[in-house]
């Protein structure tokens, strides 16, 4: 699955080439990361974005296990979208949803990828859960959402900051134990020793901060429980508040570390959770 993505990131990139210079180089105009459902004005198909948004931000509370209606617990854990497409899906390599809708379908190991077949990987993966029907209005307003972000932005091709950032190789093998050492060093304070991050204080549901291995985790079929992906993630992200122009871990701690969490229990992908493309 990976194969297949990367290079249909490297078609996209080699045909955005070909659309003409500065067009797609990163720094210049337009900035695909800015958009904002604040400017939107009234309606129902605003009101659809919006939800969107909130579906993606505070997905618990609406979709998670202890979502308030009980008939929409389509996840089988309190994540939010948001805790790893990080700033609603707008930041650059956390996986963002910038060229999301003007690149699905996508052709995956020789077979259609529809946007709501991704949309439920997730589901059933990194969220633990089942799928979204794709008749929904919370399938409808995810959709809603990615395409607003995507606005304006080339149709076929994903744009500079998609995906994640490719992570050069690993000088040792990556290790666990001294992952331990630098999740100690560098994450446990905002994570906890224990994995399990922060709770938002009641009535609030899901956390200020997620877990990151335990039953309340993303399950190990998901994408974040594959080593390459886990340090790319993390080597550009974490701690929380930076971004892939200035890291904090050398590419040897953030495959380290991402040993370390992976090396940890997470939940059993049941054929429930596991995607027919994984
Ligand atoms: C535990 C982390 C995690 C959570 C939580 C999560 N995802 Fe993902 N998601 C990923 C990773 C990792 C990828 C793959 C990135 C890549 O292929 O480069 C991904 C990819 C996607 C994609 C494909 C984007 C693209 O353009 O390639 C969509 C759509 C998506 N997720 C939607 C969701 C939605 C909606 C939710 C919440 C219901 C969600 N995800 C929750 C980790 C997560
Ligand atoms: C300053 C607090 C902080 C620190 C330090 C920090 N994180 Fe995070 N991390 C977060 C927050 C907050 C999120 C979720 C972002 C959101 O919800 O908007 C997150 C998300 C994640 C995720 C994706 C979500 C999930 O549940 O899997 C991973 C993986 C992760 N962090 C790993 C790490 C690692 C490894 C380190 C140490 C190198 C680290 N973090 C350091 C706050 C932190």
């Amino acid at each position: 699955m990976l194969k297949a993505l990367l290079l249909v990131v490297v078609l996209a990139v080699a045909a955005a080439a070909g659309l003409g210079a500065g067009y797609v180089m990163w720094g210049q105009v337009p900035n695909w990361y800015a958009a904002d459902v604040a400017k939107l004005g009234q309606g129902p198909d605003n009101d659809l974005i919006r939800y969107g948004r909130d579906l993606i931000v505070n997905t618990p509370s609406h979709i998670g296990k202890s979502a308030t209606n009980p008939a929409l617990r389509f996840a089988g854990n309190d994540l939010a979208c948001q805790s790893c497409h990080l700033n609603a899906g707008l930041q650059p390599f956390a996986a963002p949803f910038v060229s999301t809708f003007a690149t699905f379908p996508m052709l995956v190991d020789d077979q259609v990828l529809t946007l709501t077949d991704r949309i439920n990987g997730c589901m059933r993966r990194s969220m633990n859960g089942k799928d979204l029907p794709p008749e929904s209005r919370e399938m409808e307003a995810l959709i809603a959402y990615m395409k607003f972000v995507g606005t304006g932005t080339p149709e076929g091709v994903r744009v500079a900051g998609m995906g994640l950032k490719s992570i050069k190789p690993p000088t040792l093998p990556p290790d666990a134990r001294r992952g331990q050492e630098a999740y100690t060093q560098l994450c446990a304070s905002c994570h906890k020793e224990d994995g399990q991050g922060e709770l938002r204080p009641s009535p609030a549901i899901g956390y200020s901060i997620p877990p990151l291995w335990g039953d309340a985790s993303f399950n190990a079929s998901a994408g974040m429980a594959k080593t390459e992906y886990a340090a790319s993630y993390i080597h550009d992200n974490m701690p929380f508040g930076i971004n892939y122009q200035a890291p904090v871990l050398t590419v040897q701690q953030a495959w380290d570390v991402a040993a370390f969490i992976i090396s940890k229990p997470h939940p059993v992908a049941t054929p429930a959770t596991v995607s027919p493309l994984d």
